[in-house]
């Protein structure tokens, strides 16, 4: 698939067929991230690759999350509640669940650089499970379980997650969200 296809191809996919993939799938994603840039080529992530029982626990951590939803109530309709809660309950029964963490860091620009590069390593993944006809998405773990889903995915304490990828083969076809298109400043 050319670049341009799949950079317009991929959605963030939160259904799934529940199918486990081979690992050696996982492996090309994981290859694909690890050719993302990064501030002085520090490399600063970890793929933390959770399959089977340890998805499992990973996901039950996060499906305790669901009870505390209600304090964005007053931010969201019901119906978005309803949603994330049900998607939170079983992540979609996504069969792999990436955790890619990177050092805590005091120093405000240290830690810029190693979320940038986490970033664009996450962007990398997710682009080449678009090409190999994978769906991922990449998610905040959410706040009042930060602790669980770091000890279910064995993140070392001195570490953080960025981002916690989903993936597996898609079961929807979500259509584009929309994109503004005010966001670009040209200065001569
Ligand atoms: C850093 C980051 C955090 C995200 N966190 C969540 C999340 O917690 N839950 C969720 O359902 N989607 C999450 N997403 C996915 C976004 O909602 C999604 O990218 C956005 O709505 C645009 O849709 P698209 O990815 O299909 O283009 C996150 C994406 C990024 C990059």
């Amino acid at each position: 698939m050319e670049l341009a296809e799949a950079i317009a191809r991929r959605r963030s996919i939160r259904l799934f067929t529940g199918e486990a993939i081979d690992t050696g799938l996982i492996d090309e994603l994981v290859d694909a991230a690890i050719s993302a840039p990064s501030s002085l080529n520090a490399q600063p992530w970890h793929f933390h690759v959770a399959l089977g029982a340890a998805r499992e626990a990973a996901g039950a951590a996060i499906a305790q999350s669901t009870r505390f939803l209600q304090e964005y109530a007053d931010m969201l309709p019901p119906e978005m509640l309803d949603k994330a809660a049900r998607f939170y309950a079983d992540l979609g029964r996504a069969p792999v669940l990436i955790a890619v963490s990177v050092p805590e860091a005091d120093d405000e620009v240290d830690r810029i650089n190693v979320l940038v590069a986490a970033g664009a390593a996450i962007q990398n993944l997710m682009l080449r499970a678009t090409d190999l006809g994978l769906g991922a998405c990449c998610i905040t773990v959410p706040r009042w379980v930060v602790d669980q889903v770091k000890s279910a995915m064995r993140v070392p304490e001195d570490r953080m997650i960025a981002g916690l990828v989903l993936v597996g083969k898609p079961a929807e076809e979500p259509v584009a969200a929309p994109r503004r298109r005010d966001v670009v400043t040209y200065i001569e």
